[in-house]
């Protein structure tokens, strides 16, 4: 079952998108009419500022005098008294423009606050300093719930709503792309959603200044057809290998005695931590670190033996594995498809 699951996922279709991080194009429904609005007000603003330095401008020419210059070589402006009419013809279309802008503002809040129709997905996000845990769930059913990290899927075309928090300070969750920002605060469920229109890698980051590696604390939304996504929640649902032998046996020892106190591969006995990310399907990830390294061996091997190195001030400690004792871990992370 699992080596049909495996094959299914690979025959899922390309990713038509997979750009880096914009909030200038939007693919969603609860992000579509933020990007009208941040296009728009970033238009009037453009308009606003040239056509007053434009004001400004006539305005020096217009006033500039009998053309003498003053001992700085600058021109000397004639004082007129019929300024003020401008002002008041200026402030009412100021006040107009604002008052506008504010509507629309309003009008974009009304719109994004719930998805159009029922969200067949709840994904409860869980801010950390510095990853997202995500869980997900299907009320009323325990058996098809799992933990993952750092890279969310989700179904195309279905709106899904999230439940976010924070075990820590505040964060706030931010995927450009298919939603707004909503902070992640302890002590409160905050609601969002978002919905993808079209299937693609979408980044996120965290946009509320939480500590020393901030910046350094991204996901990824991977919008799937339904036919993969359900493969993949099939698929994260197994545990992880089991009897595995030689190296990687080796590896499990070592995985059990210097990772599991922190961290969870579901199905081995004695690792259920849960300070750090659910590591069940770690290579399914596209990153480590929170978005910060790809998922290649490489970058594997040099964050588990010196993560404080690649990210100062994460809880994760230097592991002072040997040689043999880094390659055997290597082999059994492996493990964890
Ligand atoms: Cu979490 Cu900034």
């Amino acid at each position: 079952m699992r080596r049909v699951v495996a094959i299914l996922v690979t025959l899922a279709p390309p990713l038509a998108h997979a750009g880096p991080m914009t909030y200038l194009v939007s693919h969603g429904a609860a992000a579509n009419p933020i990007t009208k609005l941040g296009w728009g007000l970033l238009g009037l603003s453009i308009f606003v500022a040239s056509f007053i330095a434009l004001a400004v401008l006539i305005g020096i020419w217009w006033k500039r005098g009998a053309g003498d210059y003053d001992e700085r070589g600058w021109p000397v402006l004639s004082r007129g008294r019929n300024g003020m009419p401008w002002l008041f013809i200026g402030m009412p279309i100021s006040i107009v423009l604002l008052l506008l802008s504010a509507i629309w503002t309003f009008y974009v809040l009304g719109a994004t606050v719930a998805p159009p129709g029922h969200p067949k997905i709840t994904i409860e996000v869980i801010g950390h300093q510095w990853w997202w845990e995500v869980r997900y769930s299907e009320f009323g059913y325990p058996r098809r719930s799992f933990d993952t990290a750092n890279e969310i899927h989700i179904p195309v075309g279905v709106p899904v709503e999230l439940h976010l928090t924070s075990a820590d300070v505040i964060h706030s969750f931010w995927v450009p792309q298919l939603a707004g920002k909503t902070d992640t605060i302890p002590g409160q469920v905050n609601h969002a959603w978002l919905e993808a229109d079209q299937p693609g890698v979408y980044r996120g980051q965290c946009a509320e200044f939480c500590g020393l590696q901030h910046a350094h604390m991204a996901l990824y939304v991977v919008a799937q057809p339904q036919r993969a996504f359900n493969a993949w929640w099939a698929h994260q649902l197994q545990p992880a290998a089991d009897q595995v032998t030689g190296l990687a046996g080796q590896g499990e020892n070592v995985f059990r005695t210097r990772c599991a106190i922190c961290h969870t591969a579901r199905g081995l006995v004695g690792s259920s931590g849960k300070l750090g990310p659910d590591l069940t399907h770690l290579m399914s990830r596209r990153t480590i670190a929170a978005g910060t390294l790809p998922n290649t061996p490489g970058n594997l091997a040099a964050w588990v033996s010196d993560a404080p190195a690649q990210k100062p001030g994460v809880d994760m400690p230097a592991e002072d594995l040997s040689g043999p004792q880094l390659q055997a871990l290597l082999a059994y992370l492996k493990t964890l498809k």
